[in-house]
């Protein structure tokens, strides 16, 4: 019966993007299905991430380290012998047997071992040479393919990460600028990288639980006209090439392993000094994005504009793009220059954005979140925390790992870092390695700091606008789906969180009342989704 005390309730579209404050306790276990699902538009919704344990235990076992340790982060199949596993490192078919065992319903996979790997350095150089496409199809992603497929994992939601770097190194150092290099220019004409590329996405996505997200480098990188538009061309080709089609590609990752701001909270790519723009500083140089966030979202638009499907989605890499700590600026830097003014308010405290090395002064990021802004899947810990992105100096190894002098601390920079210092942090062991140093800075530089993410309190916070045409409400009743979660007076809410799980999307409802007991219909729902950083979101008008 409608109510005659109001006509409806006001909802809009942006009652979807309704902000949450949310802290959060761990998940509780959310049980695999028996079977495959149908392929979700984004598998990260409601979904309990697989904690990796060998990652975990390192972290754990770091003063303070225990704090993050349960997070979720990507297992590397950086090559052959990875995925039958180790002594020390589970193989991939021990991790999907753990992600069961531990209740999880989604896995992460870096798939990362092409021909040629790492064309434009080498400290991650890897096992198979630059015409070795035969080996990478057969001994790698096949018997990946193999283990995915197992009926036994069909209930797993699989995500794999696909070749960092790779494609954004032919758009971009495989000839004709400063940072070409003849590897990446053999792979661009062996076209061993989009060979290797198609494949892969042909073949695992073709198991009805796997989703595959190609990595799109990040906004210091891309960010430049010049590069985004040729990079979603090549994103393109490679993902039609060797029988892959879009429908094989479920998103994109930006960030992958790299140091990148989430945001950039005190200044804007559209700000400028005295009428300099921002993007003349000597740090921004012309980019039109000056963080990751901003970055992936236009990138989304441009790659949808390509052909790929509106569906996709996005993932960014946080896993060390804090930038906390006690250099973290408070504020906007001063107006006396484009220089001072950014170089004063940025949170990225690189020396240059080419840098990407152990970098000095970083923290953990964002923790991993489900859908935590438009278009965005979710923030995700690709490179795990702990993980040295490459060695300071020359290590022997058998798995084709190069000596790089990005690593070192001492060098003083190329072309591709604006003939910089590195920022690196000194004594670190090959890529890969743990790098006990730099775990204890990137947790004492968090931001979000780890403090308000250890809070095991959980709520919600909601809003809504009163109709214009209401006459005589004294309050409304809140339902979290069918449930009666409370009432309030005001057109606010906290649902004090009984039963609220973190990352989760929990969907909402008011009926406004009058004081003589007459009840509205209920308003469009409200989807809200907790997030797992403890900190309070912006809430958006409704
Ligand atoms: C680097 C290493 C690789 C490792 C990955 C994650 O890319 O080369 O071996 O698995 O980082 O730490």
């Amino acid at each position: 019966m409608p109510s005659p005390i109001m006509r409806r309730l006001r909802t809009s579209a942006a009652a979807a993007a309704l902000g949450v404050a949310a802290v959060l306790p761990l998940a509780t276990a959310v049980q695999p299905a028996a079977a495959a699902e149908a392929k979700l538009d984004n598998p990260y919704a409601g979904a309990k991430v697989y904690v990796n344990p060998d990652w975990s235990a390192k972290a754990a076992a770091e003063p303070g380290g225990s704090a993050v340790a349960n997070q979720p982060t990507f297992v590397w199949m950086d090559r052959i012998a990875a995925i039958s596993g180790s002594s020390s490192a589970k193989g991939l078919r021990a991790h999907l047997d753990t992600a069961l065992a531990q209740g999880a319903n989604l896995v992460q996979i870096v798939i990362y071992d092409l021909p040629g790997r790492d064309c434009a350095a080498l400290a991650s150089n890897g096992e198979l040479g630059a015409t070795e496409i035969g080996r990478y199809k057969t001994e790698y992603i096949d018997p990946i393919a193999a283990i995915m497929s197992d009926s036994k994992y069909a209930g797993l939601r699989i995500v794999n990460v696909i070749e960092p770097d790779s494609l954004p190194n032919l758009v971009t150092n495989a000839g004709g600028t400063a940072g070409s290099t003849d590897a990446c220019a053999t792979m661009k004409a062996n076209g061993n990288y989009e060979a290797g590329v198609g494949y892969a996405l042909h073949t695992l996505a073709a198991i009805p639980n796997v989703y595959n997200y190609i990595d799109a480098a990040h906004h210091g990188w891309l960010g430049w006209d010049s590069n985004m538009g040729p990079a979603a061309t090549e994103f393109k080709k490679a993902a039609t090439t060797g029988g892959a089609t879009v429908n094989d590609v479920a998103g994109f990752i930006v960030n992958t392993a790299n140091y990148s701001a989430l945001t950039e909270p005190y200044f804007k790519v559209t700000d400028s000094v005295n009428g300099t723009t921002v993007r003349q500083s000597k740090w921004v140089d012309w980019n039109y994005y000056v963080d990751e966030l901003s970055f992936a979202q236009a990138l989304r638009t441009k790659l949808v504009g390509e052909g790929f499907n509106s569906s996709i989605g996005m993932l960014i890499d946080t896993s060390r793009n804090g930038w906390g700590g006690t250099a973290r600026p408070a504020g906007a830097g001063p107006l006396t220059s484009v220089d001072d003014y950014v170089n004063g308010s940025r949170v990225d405290r690189r020396i240059h954005a080419g840098n990407w090395c152990n970098q000095s002064g970083a923290g953990l990021g964002e923790r991993p979140t489900t859908a935590p802004a438009t278009g965005i899947d979710a923030y995700v810990w690709a490179k795990p925390p702990g993980e040295s992105d490459g060695a300071s100096q020359v290590i022997p190894n058998d798995e084709g790992k190069g000596f790089d002098r990005m690593c070192d601390p001492t060098y003083t920079g190329n072309g591709r870092n604006g003939n910089s210092m590195t920022g690196a942090l000194a004594n670190s062991p090959l890529a890969g390695a743990w790098f006990s140093a730099q775990f204890q800075q990137l947790l004492a530089n968090a931001y979000p700091g780890l403090t308000s993410s250890a809070k095991t309190s959980s709520s919600v916070s909601l809003s809504w606008t009163a109709s214009t045409d209401n006459v005589g409400v004294t309050g409304y009743d809140v339902y979290r789906g069918t449930t009666l979660v409370g009432s309030s007076a005001t057109t606010s809410f906290t649902d004090t969180g009984l039963g609220l799980t973190a990352s989760t999307a929990y969907s909402y409802t008011v009926k406004a009342k009058d004081a003589a007991g007459n009840v509205s219909a209920a308003s469009s729902a409200l989807s809200v989704t907790t997030s797992a950083g403890g900190t309070t979101d912006t809430q958006a008008p409704v």
